[in-house]
């Protein structure tokens, strides 16, 4: 993977569909993949303009037969057709089409920067943190403002849904350090956007 001075972004979406039989037309439904959409929006793009070096993991653990991770890297990122939730969340049909007989622990290409894997949370987790930095990101952790980041590192949240406490507890001990970026409780895209922002004028 092209983490190379990148920013990477792990969204875990516990009932996020892992199948492509869901409907555009009521993502709600399907585990409320409209905000994996909305995360898709805020850690790649900028206004006019691709960011570079980003990738977006998406770790979906809906029925019928999770795990499924979707990888989109943003220098290799081709055209989503837009930025809307429709759009966005045709690309996660695709990509769940294609890898719909990946055996665990394997991954194909789709197409341009969006791969899909048969890869739990805990494996992607494990891996990541071998390799750079991992922030868990929590209202209570430490305030983003305090906190000098190198890259790459790599950023932990869950969607709506909270994160297992068994997960919270298997991040700690992978050294993943608790990362606030405000007071408020935030939605997982909101969260994206302003850690771009901190990194962005930390000027990295
Ligand atoms: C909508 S929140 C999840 C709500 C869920 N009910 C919970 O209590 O975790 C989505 C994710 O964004 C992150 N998040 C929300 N607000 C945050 C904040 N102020 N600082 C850091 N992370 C935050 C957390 O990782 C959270 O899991």
């Amino acid at each position: 993977m092209n983490q190379a001075g990148g920013r990477v972004f792990i969204l875990r979406a516990r009932k996020a569909p892992t199948s492509p039989a869901f409907s555009l037309d009521d993502l709600a439904r399907a585990g409320h993949l409209e905000i994996a959409a909305h995360c898709v929006a805020n850690a790649l793009f900028i206004s006019g303009q691709i960011r570079p070096a980003i990738a977006l993991h998406l770790v979906l653990e809906g029925a019928p037969d999770p795990p499924r991770t979707l990888r989109l890297e943003s220098d290799t990122l081709g055209s989503l057709g837009g930025f809307d939730e429709r759009s966005i969340c045709q690309l996660v049909q695709r990509a769940l089409g294609a890898g719909r007989h990946l055996k665990l622990g394997e991954e194909l290409r789709v197409n341009g920067g969006v791969y899909v894997a048969k890869r739990s949370f805990e494996q992607l987790v494990r891996e990541q943190s071998a390799a750079l930095p991992l922030y868990h990101l929590q209202p209570r952790g430490e305030d983003i403002r305090a906190t000098r980041f190198s890259l790459p590192a790599a950023f932990v949240f869950s969607d709506h849904l909270s994160m297992p406490k068994k997960a919270d507890k298997y991040l700690v001990r992978l050294g993943a350090r608790p990362l606030s970026v405000g007071p408020r409780r935030l939605f997982a895209s909101q969260c994206i956007a302003l850690v771009h922002n901190e990194l962005d004028r930390q000027r990295l």
